[in-house]
């Protein structure tokens, strides 16, 4: 189904050409039912009083704020592609599959009707009742008119017994609950956000009984789930523009870090040459599996751009970045250090044993490449799972499950 104008029909395929750009860009392929379905449904019917070009941008338009957070957009158009993406490599195709999305915008749930076809389903479920209205309406505007809507928290059962294909999140979890598992049916796949050791990828989990083994993840961030499941993420100021984000529960003494800053900096490389290409999201999650075992406070460290510009902090992506505190130093991942094409890796450190803590993370660093850049499998298991029942990994206890996070060779 397509409705809308000559222009918007240009712009969007000129943004898909953009997207299948990007994705080679990553080593990733779009796939070619998701570049048809993202070819097909216009966008700027889901973000009505946004000017046309603004609509075909590869953004994330904001919808609804609450205070200084957003609580509510219509996803960038590269992070639906890669989730969707995920979600179709995992299931072999969405063809005639029935298929649950929390989040609502409508613009998501009208591609992934397009995707399931006639012998699907597609149901999208926000907590926000101003959402699921303005999604509905945008949803009947574009004559998307069988996406059933349903106000509720997601926490909960949707439909008390009936069970998806896919369940596909699009807000930022920190733990799965039950419901979000009990849903899928015996093979089904839960595509979902989650953040683990403060960092959040987009995990592809396939079902097998009552456990989840991820098939696939993306590098993304997301507004966060409210309601039941919300779990608080905080940023404090250790500088001005400099921030740590915290995890529940996680204290750290600002002032101490932040004087910690303004001691000289010492920095250790692992005296590599990688390629432009190289991805390093992997590498962060290597990092903090392995410094949690050895530093007092694993963190992520995120800078405004002026705190970057001025040499404040020099941070490998200023979004977020691995850091730690321990026993009167500060350290994290610094920025690459180009010679001609080719990089090296390295880290920064500050405070009393800052030439020993630098070379510490650095040592990690050059094992992750030594092993051939491994990726992580990520396993989801009841809370009540023993230890001697679970896979090799660095374990997190959330409050309804233990997540393992499995280093296997490339
Ligand atoms: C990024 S937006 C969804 C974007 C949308 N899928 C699209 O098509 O672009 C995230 C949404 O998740 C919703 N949300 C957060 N927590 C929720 C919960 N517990 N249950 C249902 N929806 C929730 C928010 O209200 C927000 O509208």
């Amino acid at each position: 189904m397509s409705v809308g104008t000559i222009g918007s029909e240009s712009l969007r395929h000129e943004m898909v050409d953009r997207l299948a750009a990007d994705h080679a860009a990553k080593g990733l392929t779009l796939r070619p039912e998701v570049e048809a379905a993202m070819r097909t449904v216009p966008r700027e019917l889901y973000t009505p009083g946004l000017p046309l070009e603004e609509a075909y941008q590869n953004t994330a338009v904001i919808t609804k704020r609450r205070g200084e957070e957003t609580i509510s957009s219509v996803s960038a158009p590269f992070l639906i592609a890669e989730m969707l993406g995920q979600a179709v490599d995992a299931l072999e195709g969405l063809e005639g599959r029935h298929a649950l999305e929390i989040g609502s915008g409508g613009y998501n749930a009208s591609i992934l009707r397009e995707l399931v076809g006639p012998a699907g389903s597609v149901t999208t479920v926000d907590i926000d009742p101003e959402v699921t209205d303005r999604a509905a309406t945008c949803l009947a505007a574009a004559g998307y008119n069988d996406v059933t809507v349903v106000c509720a928290d997601a926490e909960q059962p949707i439909e008390p017994g009936r069970r998806y294909d896919l369940i596909i999140v699009t807000a930022g979890a920190w733990d799965i609950p039950p419901a979000w598992r009990d849903q899928l049916t015996d093979d089904g796949v839960l595509v979902v956000p989650l953040r683990t050791f403060g960092m959040t990828r987009s995990w592809a989990l396939r079902r097998s009984g009552d456990r989840l083994a991820s098939a696939s993840h993306r590098q993304c961030g997301f507004v966060s789930v409210q309601g039941a499941g919300a779990h608080e993420m905080r940023y404090v100021d250790i500088a001005d523009g400099v921030h740590l984000r915290l995890d529940e529960g996680q204290q750290i003494d600002t002032a101490a870090v932040g004087g910690l800053l303004l001691q000289p900096r010492q920095e250790a490389w692992a005296e590599l040459n990688l390629p432009p290409r190289t991805v390093l999201s992997d590498l962060d999650l290597w990092l903090a599996t392995r410094l949690r075992r050895e530093v007092s406070e694993f963190v992520v460290l995120s800078a405004q751009e002026e705190a970057v510009t001025s040499g404040v902090v020099a941070p490998a992506w200023r979004f977020g970045t691995p850091a730690a505190v321990h026993d009167g130093t500060f350290s994290y991942r610094s920025a690459l250090r180009w010679t001609g094409r080719m990089f090296d890796i390295g880290a920064y450190a500050h405070g009393s044993a800052a030439a020993a803590a630098a070379g510490r993370m650095v040592e990690h660093m050059r094992a992750w490449v030594d092993a051939d850049s491994p990726s992580p499998v990520l396993h989801v298991l009841p809370a009540s799972t023993p230890d001697r029942d679970l896979p090799e990994g660095a374990v997190l206890d959330k409050r309804h499950n233990r997540v393992v996070l499995a280093f296997t060779p490339a």
